[in-house]
C-alpha cells in the first residue's frame, strides 16, 4: 500500500506565494501541496479588505474542497487583511504569514526596532506593527509597491531594482529608525531581491524572510499537532505537487519557476465564479 501524506494547501494571489512553496518544500519534504495563485485578479496589494477577503476565503473554500488539511496563507496582503475571515470559513487549521515573520523578527532584533517592507495593503492594515508591537518591538512600515511588478518582470538583480530599493530603505531607514537592526520581508516577491536588499540596506541589518519563517511554524504546528491521514485513494489524481491558476496556465509555468526554483509541470487552469 502506498504511504499516506498530508497535502498541504498553498494560497496567494499569484506566483510569489511560490517562494513560501519552495520554503516549506526544504522543510516538510515529505508533504503532497496544492498550490493556489489567484492570477486573474492579482495584485492583492492594491485592493481593499473587502474584496481581498472575498476573493481570499473562496481560494481556501477550494483547497479544502481539493484535499488541503492545512492551510498556508502565503499571501502576506491576504494574512493582513483577511486571516480572521479566511479562519472562519475554514474547517482545517489556518496558518499566515505575519505573526511567524513577526516572531522571528523578535528573536533576532537586539534593539527591539525593526523596518517592515510590504504592499500598500499590508502596510495600511498595520497588521506587522501590531504583531510586532505584542512583542515589543518598534516597528517602521514602509510600502514598496513598485517591487512587485519588478520581481515580476524578472529584474532581480538589475540596476533599476537596486536603485528603487534603495530609494525605499533610505525613506525608512531614517530618524529613530536608523539604528533598526532587522528588515522584515513583508511580501512573497522580497524573498527574490535578498542579495539586493542586504547590498542596499544598512550593514548592520538581518533580514528576515516570512516565507522561512513560516515554513518553520507550519512544521511545529504538524509536529505539535499531527493531521489525521487521508486515505490514500482519495487523492490519487492528486500529484505531489499540484497548481490551480485563475489566468494563463502557460504564463503560471513561466513565470512560476522564477520563485519556484524549478520547473512547473501540474497546472489547471480554475474559473472562480463569484
Ligand atoms: N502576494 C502579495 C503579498 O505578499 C504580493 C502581490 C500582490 O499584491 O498580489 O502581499
Amino acid at each position: 500500500m502506498l504511504a499516506r501524506r498530508t497535502c498541504i494547501g498553498v494560497f496567494d494571489s499569484g506566483f510569489g506565494g511560490l517562494t513560501v512553496l519552495k520554503a516549506l518544500l526544504e522543510v516538510i519534504p515529505d508533504a503532497d501541496y496544492i498550490y493556489f495563485g489567484d492570477t486573474a485578479r492579482l495584485p492583492y496589494g492594491s485592493k481593499s479588505v473587502e474584496t481581498v477577503s472575498r476573493y481570499a476565503v473562496q481560494a481556501g473554500n477550494y483547497l479544502e474542497q481539493h484535499g488541503a488539511q492545512l492551510l498556508v496563507i502565503a499571501c502576506n496582503t491576504a494574512t493582513a487583511l483577511s486571516l480572521d475571515k479566511i479562519t472562519q470559513a475554514a474547517s482545517v487549521p489556518v496558518i499566515g504569514v505575519v505573526e511567524p515573520g513577526a516572531e522571528r523578527t523578535a528573536g533576532e532584533s537586539k534593539n527591539r526596532r525593526a523596518v517592515v517592507i510590504g504592499t500598500e495593503a499590508t502596510v495600511n492594515s498595520h497588521a506587522y506593527l501590531k504583531a510586532l508591537e505584542a512583542r515589543d518591538i518598534q516597528a517602521k512600515e514602509k510600502a514598496c509597491p513598485l517591487l512587485v511588478p519588478l520581481v515580476e518582470e524578472g529584474w532581480i538583480d538589475h540596476a533599476v531594482t537596486e536603485q528603487v530599493a534603495r530609494i525605499y530603505l533610505d525613506e525608512a531607514f531614517t530618524g529613530g529608525f536608523r539604528s533598526a537592526d532587522v528588515l522584515l520581508l513583508g511580501c512573497t516577491h522580497y524573498p527574490l531581491l535578498k542579495p539586493v536588499l542586504y547590498r542596499v540596506a544598512p550593514k548592520h541589518v538581518t533580514i528576515v524572510d516570512s516565507a522561512e519563517s513560516t515554513a518553520q511554524a507550519v512544521a511545529r504546528h504538524l509536529r505539535d499537532e499531527p493531521l489525521p491521514d487521508t486515505p490514500h485513494d482519495e487523492r490519487r489524481h492528486l500529484s505531489r505537487l499540484k497548481f490551480f491558476a485563475t489566468d494563463s496556465t502557460e504564463k503560471f509555468k513561466r513565470l512560476g519557476q522564477r520563485f519556484l526554483g524549478h520547473p512547473i509541470e501540474d497546472v489547471e487552469h480554475v474559473d472562480l465564479k463569484e
